[in-house]
């Protein structure tokens, strides 16, 4: 499958590469996404979204992902309506986690603060092309207009994972859209594996954003309502899809990814508090030549801890 799409992608990634070289972006923006996935927003924005359907950002957080899609829009030349284009989707509401991605940010906020103020300051230079949306997207939902490109960064629980599925997912575009998963190289979210399996008839691997976590495929036929409808848990899953699901996450991505996805396949057992299987899952990896270390090693810490507890 890796070979398929490094063929496909050759030309393309090569065109994207020499704009980038040619690019002065070359700043990190602060956030949890690298200057990689940050260069690819604004080269997406500015020379592939074509404008017939909305960009939704899910997770902005301090706008990382939002401002570097907003640049790409100004400067897009085949967009014409480029007014709230962008569609930012987040709580806005700091938790513990957030410290360590804080050394920053103007303020040091506590776990509850709105950090609302702190994005729109971050953004306003932007603010004509991007809508805000604070608060919790299950209950937000979507306003029904087609989505040409999906970022998704809060897809962190089943329950967020359905909601997508069910909200957001309806107003793709067959043929056009595109889904980018921030945390596809990721320990945390076996999820995104388990759903983007389960729906791999109607989505193709379309591009790895180099060394991150981030990867994108193509929305390619409408994905039946009754599919999309449904409340994911683990219990939709059994164990042999779960293993497909991983071997076919791996068959997309280079080497670089796999440390994180078979390190979600250890989750999926960690998550359900079958600590004796994923340890026997991160013993397995080792054995196999895996290092501890990165997502395997994340993943093995949080089996210790919960034993532990
Ligand atoms: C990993 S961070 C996103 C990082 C961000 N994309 C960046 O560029 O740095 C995940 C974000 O999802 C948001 N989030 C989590 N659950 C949410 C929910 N139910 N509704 C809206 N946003 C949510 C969090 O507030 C957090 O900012």
């Amino acid at each position: 499958m890796l070979n398929i799409i490094k063929n496909k992608l050759k030309p393309k990634v090569k065109s994207l590469v020499k704009k980038l070289k040619g690019s002065n972006e070359n700043v990190r923006l602060h956030g949890m996404t690298n200057i990689s996935e940050q260069q690819y927003f604004e080269i997406y924005a500015r020379e592939q979204y074509q404008g017939i359907g909305e960009i939704v950002d899910l997770g902005s957080w301090m706008g990382s992902t939002t401002i570097p899609l907003a640049k790409g829009i100004k400067n897009n030349k085949n967009c014409q309506n480029k007014i709230d284009k962008i569609h930012a989707f987040d709580r806005f509401i700091w938790e513990s986690w957030m410290n360590i991605s804080s050394q920053d940010t103007l303020k040091q906020y506590q776990p509850g603060d709105s950090f609302l103020d702190e994005f729109k300051k971050r953004t306003k230079k932007y603010s004509k092309y991007i809508k805000v949306y604070p608060g919790d997207l299950c209950e937000i939902g979507w306003i029904g207009k087609e989505i040409e490109f999906l970022l998704v960064d809060a897809m962190k629980s089943w329950k967020l994972t359905s909601s997508i599925c069910q909200d957001f997912f309806p107003f793709l575009i067959p043929g056009k859209s595109l889904v980018l998963h921030q945390d596809f190289s990721h320990f945390y979210t076996p999820w995104i594996h388990l759903v983007m399996y389960r729906f791999r008839d109607y989505f193709e691997p379309h591009y790895d954003v180099p060394n991150s976590p981030s990867f994108v495929f193509k929305y390619t036929s409408k994905i039946p309502a009754d599919k999309l409808d449904m409340d994911y848990s683990f219990k939709s899953f059994s164990v042999e899809e779960a293993e497909a699901a991983v071997s076919y996450s791996l068959s997309c991505t280079p080497q670089e990814k796999h440390n994180g996805i078979i390190a979600a396949k250890i989750m999926f057992f960690a998550h359900q508090k079958q600590y004796d299987q994923a340890q026997k899952e991160v013993d397995k990896y080792i054995k196999q030549g895996y290092q501890l270390e990165k997502d395997l090693k994340k993943a093995s810490e949080f089996i210790k801890n919960k034993v532990n507890s």
